[in-house]
């Protein structure tokens, strides 16, 4: 998704620095792991695990909570490859194959052409794409820090490759170009301020999904694979939210995010295939398919956001049409 940082995302560590729910059971059914309380259970551990902190004098009893959170965690990603692994054994394992079968994502992948976006485009209140912009912006880490994250310890090329993506969100050096703040300024103008308690269980789950992959060393393949999805399909759906800001009366400035990445993904999509997903799947063959299962996942976390967005704006009968 094109939502990158979360804005909110400091006041929301401050207000949950601690894990207020209950946490759900070890070996909780595979549907468990979609439900909206283990979804926002999740969201709120990473926004406190990920944050910068001191030592404390409790952290053997962190440890054993983070190790339940990580087990769970684990169990989710392991629910949501088990629903890709089929198609994604289809992918090819040479690099042009495989290239070319992740290009075509962009066609095929589920949730491509979902009908929500030109209807956002075209018809949406302001207040209908204020509270699609709310759930889409609440998650945890940023693009930015799910690319650092990922690119630990990867081979020169595609490291390089994601420098170069990192640098760009960064505003390559410069404040006024940086990514976050530009989505904050959107926020700003639409009086958004997300937060976890407020945002859906099914953009929790993307978001926990896309982190999961980038922290857990034994994705750091899908998690390449999830992020150059985004970058392949952000800008197509990007420029339909943007024709919907200025047709609401955004300026410009406020709508810069969306037109931005409408453009800019197209470009940061043809380098990250180019120069991380060919090298990587040339090295070792086995790597196509752990991306391909990555961009699968990062898909279908997407089709259960807009099927979700689709039934509170248009009504779960309307929707059921659609799908
Ligand atoms: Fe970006
Ligand atoms: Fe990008």
């Amino acid at each position: 998704m094109y939502a990158e940082r979360r804005p909110g995302e400091d006041d929301a560590r401050v207000e949950t620095a601690a894990i207020a729910d209950p946490q759900p059971a070890r070996g909780s059914a595979p549907w468990g792991m979609f439900t909206e309380s283990f979804q926002r259970n999740l969201a709120r551990w990473n926004h406190q695990r990920m944050a910068p902190q001191f030592p404390t004098g409790d952290w053997r009893t962190v440890l054993d909570s983070d190790h339940h959170m990580l087990e769970l965690e684990g169990e989710f990603l392991e629910e949501l490859r088990l629903q890709v692994a089929d198609e994604a054994a289809q992918a090819p394992t040479d690099p042009e194959g495989f290239v070319a079968w992740f290009e075509n994502l962009i066609q095929t992948g589920p949730g491509q052409g979902d009908a929500l976006f030109p209807w956002l485009a075209e018809e949406a209140s302001k207040e209908e794409l204020r509270w699609f912009f709310e759930q889409e912006a609440a998650g945890e880490a940023g693009f930015e820090d799910l690319v650092a994250l990922t690119q630990v310890k990867l081979p020169t090329l595609p490291k390089l490759e994601l420098a170069r993506n990192y640098w760009d969100e960064m505003g390559r050096g410069n404040r006024k170009g940086m990514h976050g703040p530009m989505l904050d300024l959107l926020a700003e103008a639409l009086n958004v301020s997300p937060s976890i308690d407020n945002t859906v269980g099914e953009s929790l789950a993307l978001a926990n999904a896309m982190t999961a992959m980038a922290t857990a060393r034994r994705y750091a393949w899908h998690s390449v694979g999830a992020l150059g999805v985004i970058e392949l399909t952000a800008p197509g759906r990007s420029a339909l939210v943007a024709k919907g800001l200025r047709r609401i009366g955004l300026s410009g400035k406020e709508r810069h995010y969306f037109d931005l990445h409408a453009v800019l993904d197209v470009k940061h999509s043809e380098a990250w295939n180019r120069e991380a997903l060919f090298p990587l799947v040339q090295e070792d063959s086995r790597r196509a398919t752990a991306m391909a299962e990555g961009a699968l996942m990062r898909l279908v976390c997407g089709v259960r956001c807009f099927e979700r967005y689709r039934d509170v704006l248009w009504g779960p009968s309307v929707s059921t049409a659609f799908n």
